[in-house]
């Protein structure tokens, strides 16, 4: 049988009810939440969720849903005061969640017990400045989801790295047409022939997988895009051959270059034919900042620009993959992250509820 899912699955509302809330996910970097009542609101799965930095700074995430009659509270991303406000009756909510104020108390029927207002808290952890949430009591801890990706881009500087530019972007798209085309290496020398597939030799790449959520791939640029002096110091020999990528199932690519430039891209189903995708990029910590913003404006420029190539490359196969006439086909070794995240889908599809 073809590793790669039927058409049938890129209809599919499953996904959003059991795959992404049952996952880690990635929502955000938290150099983008700098200060105590920094917000930025997200929804994973069918769930609105909100990421803040409470009082103490630390990060915390709840569902963004009043309990009183379940306005959404928060939108999309900004700076709250001490409290949250819902914007329907007014009730107020602490960042910590807590429940803290009534409107017009004295003609409520009954005073709710305490705790029973308060806002519901999300699991939330970090890799290093990415933050992942999931709606699951029994996923593993965070570390144990990344496998061996922290371990193989601990020498990356990232805490300190320059991250001034960032993009989202809706899609009418089901989010695995999008993903399944960024994870596969085959397709650049077609669909990206014109801008970046001349860089690489994309048949030395090396790709493997890790147990069960991750993948990773070492790409082989043609020649050096930067002098000997500007790549890491201590980067072991295979990651000075070019760019070293890391997906983590579901939503979650980093793609490392020999110099320190990272850049991120994720995606997020936000229906059955509706996903938001964004990318990050971070330049090196010790470069010029006005040089390194130029740099990095010009990074992503490239990446956003790759990334309209794909998205062409998907309305051909949106209509591809519904038709009668495709049966999932044998996969390619430059293929092995799309058939990663497709092997793990159909395990993920088995879940029962997350919650
Ligand atoms: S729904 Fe939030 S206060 Fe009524
Ligand atoms: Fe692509």
């Amino acid at each position: 049988m073809s590793a790669f899912l039927e058409g049938r699955y890129y209809v599919f509302a499953h996904e959003t009810r059991t795959v992404f809330p049952g996952s880690w996910v990635f929502v955000a970097d938290e150099h983008e939440l700098p200060g105590p009542g920094d917000y930025l609101s997200t929804i994973v799965g069918t769930e609105p969720v909100v990421v803040l930095r409470d009082a103490d700074r630390k990060l915390a995430a709840f569902l963004n849903v009043c309990p009183h009659r379940g306005s959404t509270l928060l939108r999309g991303s900004g700076t709250c005061d001490w409290l949250i406000t819902c914007p329907l009756h007014g009730w107020r909510f602490g960042l910590d969640g807590t429940h803290r104020a009534t409107t017009f108390s004295a003609r409520m029927r009954e005073a709710p017990e305490p705790g029973a207002m308060d806002l519901q808290p999300v699991r939330l952890e970090r890799w290093r400045r990415f933050v992942f949430v999931t709606l699951s009591d029994t996923a593993p801890p965070l570390a144990e989801w990344l496998e061996d990706a922290c371990a193989l881009t601990a020498t990356y500087p990232l805490e300190t790295s320059v991250c001034s530019q960032r993009s989202y972007e809706r899609q009418s798209l089901n989010w695995k047409v999008f993903w399944d085309i960024n994870l596969d290496l085959y397709h650049i020398p077609t669909v990206h022939r014109g801008s970046v597939a001349g860089e690489f030799r994309i048949l030395d790449s090396t790709l493997w997988t890790g147990p069960r959520t991750t993948s990773y791939a070492q790409m082989v640029l043609r020649r050096p895009l930067v002098s000997e002096d500007r790549v890491l110091p201590g980067l072991p020999a295979e990651r000075r051959l070019g760019s070293f990528r890391v997906a983590v199932h579901p939503n979650f690519v980093a793609t490392f270059e020999p110099d320190g430039h990272v850049f991120v891209s994720w995606v997020l189903p936000t229906g059955v034919n509706d996903c938001v995708i964004g990318a990050l990029a971070y330049g090196p910590p010790d470069g010029d900042p006005e040089l390194s913003r130029a740099e990095l404006k010009e990074g992503l420029d490239l990446v956003m620009a790759v990334q309209h190539e794909d998205y062409v490359a998907c309305r051909r196969n949106v209509v591809g993959l519904r038709s009668n006439g495709y049966r999932p086909g044998p996969a390619h070794d430059l293929e092995m992250q799309t058939e990663a995240l497709h092997r793990w889908l159909r395990e993920a599809y088995t879940w029962q509820g997350a919650r």
